[in-house]
């Protein structure tokens, strides 16, 4: 029976539980795929952990080169994360001809060029299933189940922290900060939660993602990105009473006038598949012309739904002789005929504090007619103090740009004390 080695870089959460899945399922391996997959080496500063996972001494390495100079390793999984240490890890091993399966999105979205180079350059593989949305196999969806398609469009739930605290904050009245707290406890966040509120991580899955799903690299650099950081109690109690959930989407377009990309708080309206979509986990709503419409959902963060993923690649790369990589020229930036639009369309989910008098409401329809924005819902709240009302407004699609200057226009008119939210909605 083919032998296969594998060396892990890392034992956090996801390489915890990567460690539990080989070692427990190994014989299950034997059996069904026809190979034996054993851990030969594994890279963590803190051997108390990993003897605490059941890491044989003999098999916890002190430093890279005694990883990649092992003739049994065969391949080596990263799950460091960031773009430093991780980077130069991961490119000793393609370099030195291991195959390469990582978690890491932000290395993937950023260096994917420079990784594909080094390992086509030796024949290696490099595998990421783990670096977008955990358990969900949607890579291999993307790279194989999908391929006849042109894919339209892709919106997906693809951060569990910030899908978390949403759903903590709307279904149980949590705060920000304690359900940020929760989510970090369960395993879900970064080491940095910066990168999930601030949807830095949503913005490197979705890189990939619409990298694969459009023949193109997708540049971090194109994709706009807005956080939950800000986000209230009270405008997910409005959207509630306006039958919306507020999500965290990351949205995908190949549109006829180029690539959309974008990852913000978005009213998904109730009855929308993406709107049950609760606490840790994620979902990818995908269309493809000849398909038509696909959702994938499932677990996107944690140690053994993650694991899952990387020991998918590591069967993979153990049972195929031939390596795959992507399906587009994977240089730094897009091919130069690419375009990408940053004018996209949504509709709209306005909160504005104006004074209670009368004239208020025909002056800002008045702005919106203007920039030819058409309302659909507009909700008056009674006086909240000083005579100043909660106005709450749902635009038809529109442009952003329309809407941003709409806004600037609103906030300068005599007794609107302020534009609280803009939040993009789809309906
Ligand atoms: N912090 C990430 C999340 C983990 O919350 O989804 C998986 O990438």
């Amino acid at each position: 029976m083919k032998k296969v080695g594998v060396a892990i870089l890392g034992l956090g959460v996801v390489g915890g539980g990567t460690y539990k899945i080989l070692t427990e399922h190994r014989e299950f391996y034997r059996k069904t795929q026809d190979v034996d997959i054993v851990v030969e080496s594994v890279l963590e500063l803190n051997r108390e952990r990993a003897l605490s996972l059941g890491v044989p001494e003999e098999k916890i390495a002190s430093n890279i080169a005694e990883v990649v100079c092992n003739p049994d390793v065969n391949i080596v999984v990263e799950v460091i994360g960031g773009v430093g240490v991780a980077r130069e890890f991961v490119l000793s091993a393609l370099n030195a001809g291991k195959t390469v399966v990582t978690s890491n999105k932000e290395l993937v979205c950023k260096f994917s060029h420079e990784l594909e180079r080094a390992a086509k350059r030796q024949n290696a593989g490099l595998y990421f299933e783990a670096s977008c949305v955990g358990g969900v196999p949607i890579i291999r969806t993307l790279l194989d189940g999908l391929q006849a398609n042109h894919i339209t469009s892709m919106m997906g739930i693809i951060n569990g922290t910030t899908n978390y605290i949403l759903t903590k904050m709307s279904e149980e009245g949590t705060s920000y900060e304690d359900a940020l707290k929760q989510a970090q406890a369960l395993g879900y966040a970064e080491a940095n939660p910066t990168a999930d509120v601030e949807g830095f991580d949503a913005a490197y899955k979705l890189s990939i993602l619409s990298s694969l799903a459009f023949h193109t690299k997708v540049p971090f650099a194109k994709i706009y990105r807005e956080g939950i950081s800000s986000v209230t109690q009270e405008d997910i109690a409005f959207g509630k009473e306006l039958g919306y959930v507020l999500k965290l989407l990351a949205i995908g377009k190949q549109t006829e006038h180029g690539i959309e990309v974008r990852v913000h708080p978005t009213y998904v309206k109730k009855e929308h598949p993406l709107a049950s979509v609760n606490d840790s986990f994620n979902a990818v709503y995908l269309t493809g012309d000849a398909v038509e419409d696909v959702m994938l959902f499932g677990r996107g963060a944690g140690a053994l739904p993650t694991g899952s993923a990387i020991v998918s690649d590591i069967i993979y790369a153990a049972t195929h002789s031939e390596n795959r990589y992507s399906t587009f020229k994977n240089n730094a930036t897009a091919e130069k005929d690419v375009k990408f639009v940053n004018d996209f369309k949504s509709a709209y989910y306005l909160r504005l504090t104006v004074a209670d008098k009368a004239g208020m409401l025909s002056k800002i329809s008045a702005i919106f007619g203007r920039h030819n924005i058409s309302i659909v819902e507009m909700i008056q709240k009674a006086a909240i103090q000083d005579g100043k009302v909660p106005l709450i407004l749902i635009t038809h699609v529109t442009k952003e740009l329309a809407i941003r200057n709409a806004v600037e226009k609103i906030n300068a008119l005599e007794g609107v004390a302020s534009v609280d939210t803009v939040l993009r909605v789809v309906s």
